[in-house]
C-alpha cells in the first residue's frame, strides 16, 4: 500500500475481541497468569505472551509494529523518549573500548549524550562533518561499531547523504543509524536505502500534537530483539496512553506533513527575500547546498526552517520576543508553529567554538512551522522582524 494508506490502516486492524476499530488502551502494568507454569514458560521464552508492560504491552507493540511499516523496517521497538531509543541503540551495539561516529550536527540532547554521557561508559564518540565522506572513513576504524546521523539535521537542516554512507559503511562492516525525526518516513525511508537502523523522536510529528514524549527505533528483527533484550532492563518504556496517542496522530501524518512542507516552503521564500534577513537555511530553497541531494533522497522538504537575522543575536532576540502567533519554545512537529534559540536553548550542550563548527551561528533562530494558515505565520514574522 501507498504509505498515505498505510499511516491509515498499516499494522492495525478492528480488535479481536470486540471489533472496535480504534485500538484498545491496555493500560496496566501486569498480565495475569494463567498458572504457576505458564508464569514461568513465558518468563523462560517458551511460550509468547505479555507479562508486564515494561517489557511487552500490546498496545506499545501494535504502535511499534506500525511504525516498521511505514518506515519498510522488519520490527521497531517503542520507549519513553527519542533520546532513549538513541541510547538503547548504543548500548545494544558498542561496549567499553568500541567508538561511535557521529556527524557534529545532531539534537542537542543526542549531542550531550554523545558528548557526556557515552565516554563515562568507555564509549568514544568521535565527531565529524558527515556530508563530507572523507571524514567518516578517515574516523573510522577497526573499534568502530556505529555511524550515526541525522539528516535534514537539526537545527541547520544540513542535508547527508545517505546512498552515500551506506556505501561507505558497507565497506566498513559499520552499522548506519539514521535520525528520521526532521523527515518522517512520509518524506525519506533511510531504510529503503540502505541503512540499517532508523530512530525517531515520536514526540515530533508522529504524535503532531504536541502532548506527549515518545521515541521509537527500527530495524532488522534480529537487532530489534538483541535491543529489546537489553532496553527492559533499562527500563525506559513508553506509557500505553502515550503509544495510544502516537497510533492516533500517526494517522494524519501524510495530510499534516504535506502542509507543514508548503507552508515551510511559503514561509523560506518570504524570508529569503527580507531585507532584515541574512540567511535562510531550508532544504527546499534552489540556493541550499544540499538541495540535489535532498531532492533526491526525499519526496519533500519537511517543515523546519532556520534563519540568521541581520543583527546576530540582538536582533534574533527580538523576534523572538516579538512574535504573536508564533510560540516561543522548544520541540517540534506540533500543529503549532514554535520558534526557538537553538544556540542558548536546545543546542546549549554546544560550545561556542561547537556551534560555529557546526555551522550554528551565534543569531541562528530555528523554526518549526505550524499547520496555521501560513500567511499568518508570515504576517506575525514580518510584524516581529519591523521591531529590529
Ligand atoms: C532530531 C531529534 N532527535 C531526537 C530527539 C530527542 O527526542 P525526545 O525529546 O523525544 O527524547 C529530538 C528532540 O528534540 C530531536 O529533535
Amino acid at each position: 500500500m501507498r504509505i498515505e494508506t498505510d499511516v491509515v490502516h498499516g499494522g492495525q486492524h478492528p480488535d479481536m475481541h470486540t471489533g472496535a476499530l480504534s485500538p484498545p488502551i491496555y493500560q496496566t502494568s501486569t498480565f495475569a497468569f494463567r498458572d504457576a507454569d505458564h508464569g514461568a514458560r513465558l518468563f523462560k521464552g517458551d511460550e509468547e505472551g505479555y507479562i508486564y508492560t515494561r517489557i511487552s504491552n500490546p498496545t506499545i507493540d501494535l504502535l511499534a509494529s506500525k511504525i516498521a511499516v511505514l518506515e519498510s523496517a522488519e520490527a521497531g521497538l517503542v520507549s519513553a523518549s527519542g533520546l532513549a531509543a538513541v541510547f538503547n541503540i548504543i548500548v545494544s551495539l558498542v561496549k567499553s573500548g568500541e567508538r561511535v561516529v557521529s556527524d557534529d550536527t545532531i539534537y542537542g540532547g543526542t549531542y550531550t549524550l554523545f558528548k557526556n554521557v557515552l565516554p563515562g561508559l568507555g564509549i568514544e564518540v568521535v565527531f565529524v562533518d558527515a556530508s563530507d565522506i572523507d571524514q567518516v572513513n578517515a574516523a573510522i576504524d577497526g573499534r568502530t561499531k556505529l555511524l550515526f546521523i541525522e539528516t535534514p539535521a537539526n537545527p541547520t537542516l544540513k542535508i547527508i547523504d545517505i546512498a552515500r554512507c551506506v556505501e561507505a559503511m558497507r565497506s566498513n562492516g559499520v552499522p548506519l543509524c539514521v535520525d528520521n525525526t526532521f523527515a518522517t518516513p512520509y518524506l525519506q525511508r533511510p531504510i529503503e536505502i540502505g541503512a540499517d537502523i532508523v530512530v525517531h523522536s515520536a514526540t515530533k510529528y508522529f504524535g503532531g500534537h504536541g502532548d506527549i514524549i515518545g521515541g521509537v527505533a527500527v530495524g532488522n528483527k534480529d537487532f530489534i530483539k538483541k535491543m529489546w533484550k537489553i532496553a527492559k532492563d533499562i527500563g525506559a518504556s513508553i506509557s500505553p496512553f502515550n503509544a495510544w496517542l502516537i497510533l492516533r496522530g500517526l494517522k494524519t501524518l501524510a495530510v499534516r506533513m504535506d502542509r507543514h512542507c508548503t507552508n515551510a516552503q511559503k514561509v523560506a521564500e518570504f524570508l529569503v527575500d527580507h531585507d532584515k534577513i541574512e540567511s535562510v537555511y531550508y532544504p527546499g530553497l534552489k540556493s541550499h547546498p544540499g538541495h540535489d541531494i535532498a531532492r533526491r533522497q526525499m519526496r519533500g522538504f519537511g517543515g523546519m526552517i532556520g534563519f540568521d537575522v541581520k543583527g546576530g543575536k540582538e536582533a534574533g532576540k527580538m523576534v523572538m520576543n516579538s512574535v504573536k502567533l508564533c510560540t516561543l519554545a522548544v520541540s517540534l512537529g506540533d500543529v503549532d508553529t514554535l520558534i526557538e534559540h537553538p544556540g542558548s536553548m536546545t543546542h546549549s550542550g554546544y560550545t561556542d567554538d561547537e556551534l560555529m563548527e557546526s555551522g550554528i551561528k551565534p543569531g541562528f533562530v530555528r523554526i518549526s512551522i505550524g499547520l496555521e494558515h501560513a500567511d499568518d505565520i508570515i504576517d506575525d514574522l514580518e510584524q516581529a522582524l519591523k521591531k529590529i
